[in-house]
């Protein structure tokens, strides 16, 4: 099998036109007349080609836009790749992640191995160098990521890793350059890692599969420790929920607890991921259009696999516990049914309304578990609902919480991840219509699909006891369509986002 392209990053101090390389990428912002200085310097070493192509209006500068002038002797580059940044005010550190993320995808579609990336003068001004560093390696990883390790069909020089330089003539900025390097390629590289595992199709990833890789991780990452608990475990736990979504399959359920230790004694914070590996819908089957999609209903708990590698690497000063509820959900004479009255982990009866609703009935059970652990804050991060799509589409996670505070934190890692997110309500009403006149909830108002994101929130707040908690709705999220800055498929939506909000817990950042 393939193994995914790895990429290998640093820093040099070099100017533009004496850098020796494949390709040498420069920024360019589409309302700025005129080159800035080393692109100028660049250009007249070219006899003017730069100046030339934008004069004839080939390129302008806009964002997911690009061109290519070729180099010559009295540069070191053999071609320079202009990257469009879109319009300077608008400039964020989204732009410089989006930025890396083309040239890197760029490189890996022209099958160049080396791409230079030089520092526009005007984010130094503007952004924090460490973190510009961290946001450009995040990019690359993203932009070079590819998907193909069942391809057999030899793909004609297809790379197996790209170098990437950040460069810039002033040797004080590369030094600091490097220390954001280090965390941008942690977390770039816990990204590519959830998003092969989100990636790969339900035949060949199910719970047992998926808490093997959790295992692992574990043993190869020092602070991290696992325990999965199988069906006899769930059992006698009386995880009814988990149990109930997997009893249709044959590829049993599994209970997938992390620890990273990096505090000792003291809080943890618990992360929640739905992990339903395959999600046919069950007994109430979903329609067979693009079903196939649903061998992403995994993400939320590989979201949660991925923040955890990358806590550990990053050595984060805090307590994390990453709980994975995982079952598949399949249609059979063992499924549980609608009508069904299910007892959780909490005690709390649910009668099941739609087993397609399924992503609460796992969910429920590891909100309590990490209540019972005493986790504090609780953050679940599930593909809940098709209703979340609706309202928000395909750029930005549903944000609810029962806390300001910790909702204002993750509304700061996400700027700061470019991993956004919206607040939605839930609360008293939402939770009014989830109650049953059979049960103590169900998994689906009376008022059906309408407003379903807010009602499976308010269904899930009531698992966490005290905690303060927060819910990511990813729905949709997680894939994502071809584009200038990286292939079809999962996207990795959280992992940023996630970490982000762990480093800047105790303000630690590299
Ligand atoms: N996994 C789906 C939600 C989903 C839909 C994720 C589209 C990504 C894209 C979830 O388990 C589901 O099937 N939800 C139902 C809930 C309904 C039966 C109340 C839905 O949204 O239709
Ligand atoms: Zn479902
Ligand atoms: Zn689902």
């Amino acid at each position: 099998m393939k193994q995914i392209i790895d990429v290998e990053l640093k820093a040099r101090k070099v100017d533009f036109s004496k850098c020796k390389t494949e390709l040498l990428a420069v920024g360019q912002f589409s309302d700025v007349k005129g080159l800035d200085k080393p692109s100028k310097e660049l250009s007249s070493k070219l006899d003017g080609a730069i100046e030339r192509l934008i004069k004839l209006g080939d390129f302008k500068g806009k964002d997911g836009t690009s061109a290519i002038v070729y180099g010559n002797d009295r540069i070191g580059a053999k071609r320079v790749l202009l990257v469009g940044l879109g319009e300077k005010k608008k400039a964020t550190l989204g732009t410089v992640r989006k930025a890396a993320a083309y040239a890197a995808n760029k490189a890996v579609e022209m099958k160049i191995g080396a791409v230079s990336l030089a520092l526009h003068s005007a984010f130094g001004a503007r952004f924090d160098l460490t973190t510009m560093a961290r946001v450009m390696a995040e990019g690359t990883y993203f932009g070079s990521y590819r998907y193909d390790e069942f391809v057999t069909e030899s793909e004609n020089g297809r790379l197996d890793s790209l170098g990437v330089e950040l460069i810039d003539s002033d040797s004080a900025k590369t030094k600091k350059l490097n220390k954001g390097l280090w965390s941008g390629a942690i977390i770039g590289k816990a990204q590519s890692y959830a998003r092969t595992l989100a990636n790969r199709p339900g035949n060949v990833i199910n719970p047992a599969k998926l808490a093997a890789a959790a295992k692992d991780l574990a043993r190869g990452s020092k602070g991290l420790s696992c325990t999965v608990f199988d069906e006899k475990q769930l059992a006698a736990k009386g995880m009814g929920g988990v149990l109930a979504v997997g009893s249709g399959s044959q590829n049993k359920p599994r209970f997938i607890v992390l620890k990273y230790n990096g505090a000792g004694k003291g809080d943890a914070v618990g992360l929640v991921g739905k992990a339903i590996t395959f999600d046919s819908g069950g007994i109430s089957i979903k329609r067979s259009a693009k079903m196939d999609e649903m061998k992403l209903d995994k993400s939320g708990g590989i979201v949660v696999l991925g923040t955890m590698k990358a806590v550990a690497e990053l050595k984060l000063p805090i307590n994390v516990y990453g709980i994975i509820p995982a079952a598949e959900n399949m249609p059979s004479g063992t499924s549980y049914r609608p009508g069904d009255i299910i007892t959780t982990f909490s005690g709390k009866t649910v009668e099941v309304l739609d087993t397609d609703a399924e992503g609460r009935m796992v969910l429920c059970d590891g909100l309590a578990y990490a209540a019972k652990q005493k986790c504090n804050p609780i953050i679940d991060i599930a593909t809940l609902t098709g209703a979340c799509l609706v309202a928000l589409g395909r750029y930005m996670a549903g944000l609810m919480s029962n806390d300001e505070n910790l909702k204002r934190q993750l509304q700061s890692a996400a700027k700061e991840s470019g991993e956004k997110v919206w607040p939605m309500p839930s609360g008293d009403e939402y939770a009014e219509e989830m109650k049953s006149k059979v049960a103590d909830l169900k998994n689906l108002a009376d008022a059906n699909k309408y407003g379903d994101a807010c009602n499976a929130a308010a269904f899930l707040a009531q698992f966490v006891g005290d905690a303060k908690w927060a819910h990511l709705d990813i729905a949709g999220m997680d894939l994502f369509a071809e584009s200038k800055f990286s292939t079809k498929g999962s996207s990795g939506f959280g992992v940023r986002l996630l970490t982000t909000y762990l480093m800047n817990l105790k303000g630690k950042k590299g």
